[in-house]
């Protein structure tokens, strides 16, 4: 499947999910290119860090990205394509979207948030209109107090009342999320009780959600 971490704003949880999932994907023998479209490198940094094998990071120069994209699909060697981009509103993200089986729209639970993935979920549909398909995308909470709060309330009922369809896994906010980057080693490894199951969980749900619009797709 073609995943596209999307949101027009930094600081999200974008990088730090599309490499927690990578890992649980290639860690479960299946072949997985991740695209960084985000200049800054995170995850090629991340990369450096690591050795996971069927993991391949590759960063692209945004105008270099339909034709890689193409390539990689092409080439048959990767089971899943995972896409990182840049917090900005602009012409990659529309073809990011464009080439996607599915689009996470990371999001804390805050106001700010929640207008930003309005944002994203309106493009989507905009793209999706244009390429005249249905693209499926889900909102995921990162960052999550453990407990029930106020302002998760706040962003479940936000959602809802968009009707913005989310993940019903949510991401806590861990230390082992933060010390991938530090030390290469991914939560599927480092916690798998704890994060790593979340992700275990997330990854169930991204699986179901492409099975069920393949299925959609077939029967029209
Ligand atoms: N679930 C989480 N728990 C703890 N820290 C997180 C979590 N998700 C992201 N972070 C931290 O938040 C910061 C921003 O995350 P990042 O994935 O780089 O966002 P983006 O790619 O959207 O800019 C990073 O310091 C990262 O380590
Ligand atoms: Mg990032």
């Amino acid at each position: 499947m073609i995943v596209t971490f999307a949101s027009s704003k930094g600081g999200v949880g974008k990088s730090t999910t599309c490499a927690a999932v990578a890992a649980h994907l290639a860690l479960g023998g299946e072949g997985v290119q991740v695209i960084d479209l985000d200049q800054n490198g995170t995850l090629k940094r991340w990369a450096l860090r690591t050795s996971i094998p069927n993991l391949t990071v590759t960063a692209i120069e945004p105008p270099a990205f339909t034709a890689f994209c193409r390539e990689s699909q092409e080439s048959g060697e990767f089971d899943h394509i995972l896409i990182d981009l840049a917090g900005s509103r602009e012409v990659t993200l529309l073809k990011a979207l464009a080439r996607a089986d599915l689009v996470i729209i990371p999001a804390q639970a805050s106001e700010p948030d929640m207008r930003e993935a309005l944002v994203i979920a309106d493009d989507l549909r905009d793209v999706a209109e244009t390429a005249g398909r249905e693209i499926p995308f889900r909102v995921l909470l990162t960052k999550m107090f453990p407990l029930r709060t106020r302002v998760s309330e706040f962003a479940f009922a936000e959602l809802e009342r968009h009707r913005l369809p989310r993940f019903e896994t949510v991401l806590i906010e861990r230390a082992s999320y933060r010390e991938m980057f530090l030390n290469g080693e991914p939560p599927t490894l480092t916690e798998p009780n704890r994060a790593g199951a979340e992700i275990a969980a997330l990854v169930a749900e991204m699986k179901a959600v492409v099975g069920a619009a393949s299925v959609t797709r077939s029967a029209a």
